[in-house]
């Protein structure tokens, strides 16, 4: 079984979908430890309630990014994890810490990347008229919401959808897609190689799968 941590901030529903498929045995992994860097979220409570180890690293009691990233690792390391999953964790990594787990870190992203990096992805594609929004599975590289793409699911945009609607629908995709791409990397499916992503060998298409 592969070793899985799971970073986050808050509410921890890709959190709970992946506990799920581990639970089950869908996955052939094991969160050994959910890490926030935000106390009292419910992200923590959940693995807790899961009888996962849940650890809490404040930002704030770091005196810079590269302090706290410099924590992160090790506490990441003492867990000798084989993949560190990315589930609303709401803060930029720095370059040397991303290098340090590239092809064994995942993130998930509220957007059809490579469109609406960052931040107020519902918002984005609302105000830009989109007829389509949706999530996307990567692995990270330094570059932020840039990394080459593993899963991506499409919601279509009704006319008067509002953000929380919109981001409610993407959300039960993002379920979806993310225990699916941490399902083929415990299966030893998935690689991260100079030229892309191969999902059993074969080179996914830069574009994402549908
Ligand atoms: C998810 O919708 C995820 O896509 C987003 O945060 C949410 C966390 O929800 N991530 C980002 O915006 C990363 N920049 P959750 O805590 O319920 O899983």
């Amino acid at each position: 079984q592969k070793r899985i941590v799971v970073l986050l901030s808050g509410s921890g529903s890709n959190l709970q979908a992946l506990i799920d498929a581990t639970q089950s045995g869908r996955i052939n992994g094991r969160i050994v430890a959910v890490i926030s860097n935000k106390p009292g979220v419910r992200g923590l409570e959940r693995a807790r309630d899961a009888g996962i180890d849940a650890l809490l690293l404040d930002h704030t009691q770091h005196e810079s990014r590269e302090a706290f990233d410099g924590a992160l690792q090790a506490l990441i390391d003492q867990q000798e994890p084989d993949l560190i999953v990315l589930a609303g964790f709401m803060r930029i990594l720095t370059a040397d810490f991303v290098r340090h787990y590239l092809g064994r870190m995942f993130n998930i992203h509220p957007s059809l990347l490579p469109k609406y990096k960052g931040l107020h992805t519902h918002q984005r594609a609302i105000e830009a008229g989109d007829s389509e929004h949706g999530c996307t599975v990567h692995f990270v590289t330094p570059e932020l919401d840039g990394g080459p793409l593993i899963l991506q699911a499409a919601v279509p945009i009704a006319a008067d959808t509002s953000i929380e609607s919109l981001q409610q629908q993407v959300q039960v995709r993002e379920h979806d897609i993310y225990p699916l791409a941490v399902e083929w990397f415990c299966a030893e499916r998935l690689t991260l190689e100079a030229t892309g992503v191969t999902l059993d060998g074969i080179q996914l298409p830069a574009s994402g799968q549908r």
